[in-house]
């Protein structure tokens, strides 16, 4: 089953209570976190993750764009987060094994990410101990940009590890996601969806969330 995952950046922070029931009938709410280090912009952080859980029942997929992640697993964990992804460029490997670790530890899903220039086979070392895979299809930092064709071989190729491996782990795509774009992704093999522009500026965000699924 094809999962929904819709990005907070792209709501109005004026009325982000009411954004989010707007689309509380998607599969996980995608929380991107930008320190301006490991990517230019700055989004938001943990008091708003705070706020964020005491508002929704929603699986809350919080997506790390920081330096050093093993710093704030803890605290993501804390303000509420579900799944914790972080990326693969910002830890050294022992960082990586270690914060993994702590993340299922503290009862949550952990998760890995790789930029568009990164290949998968820096995901192998961890692979199997993953329950997500977040393949970014854009320059992490900004929503609305435009989806990248050439990720669509680096969907493929992670599929097919994980089928192989025969592991329970989601594989996620985020950036540029549209109808269009959407199948595909889905063709290659992703089952996680995130959109941000597409769903918000969506005349119907929850008709739209249903094409999504099977566009
Ligand atoms: C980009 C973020 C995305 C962003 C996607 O760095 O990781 O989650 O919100 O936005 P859209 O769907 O608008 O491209
Ligand atoms: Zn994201």
């Amino acid at each position: 089953m094809i999962k929904i995952a819709p990005s907070v950046l792209a709501a109005d922070f004026a009325k982000l209570g009411d954004d989010i029931e707007s689309v509380s009938t998607a599969d996980y709410l995608h929380f991107d976190v930008m320190d301006g280090m490991f990517v230019p912009n700055i989004s938001f952080g943990i008091p708003v993750l705070e706020s964020v859980r005491k508002a929704t029942d929603m699986v809350l997929d919080v997506h790390l764009m920081i330096e050093s992640p093993s710093r704030y697993i803890a605290m993501f964990a804390q303000a509420g987060a579900d799944i914790i992804t972080f990326h693969v460029e910002a830890e050294t490997q022992e960082n990586i094994i270690s914060s993994i670790n702590e993340i299922h530890k503290l009862g949550k899903k952990a998760g890995l990410s790789v930029k568009p220039e990164t290949p998968a086979i820096t995901l192998l070392p961890y692979i199997n101990s993953l329950d997500l895979i977040l393949i970014m299809t854009v320059e992490p930092g900004y929503g609305g940009q435009k989806f990248s064709e050439e990720m669509l071989s680096k969907i493929s190729e992670v599929r097919s590890i994980i089928n192989t491996r025969e592991i329970n782990c989601d594989l996620e795509v985020d950036g540029g996601i549209n109808l269009e774009t959407a199948k595909l992704c889905i063709n290659a093999g992703a089952n996680v969806l995130v959109a941000g522009v597409d769903i918000f500026n969506a005349p119907d965000r929850i008709v739209h969330i249903n094409k999504l699924r099977n566009p």
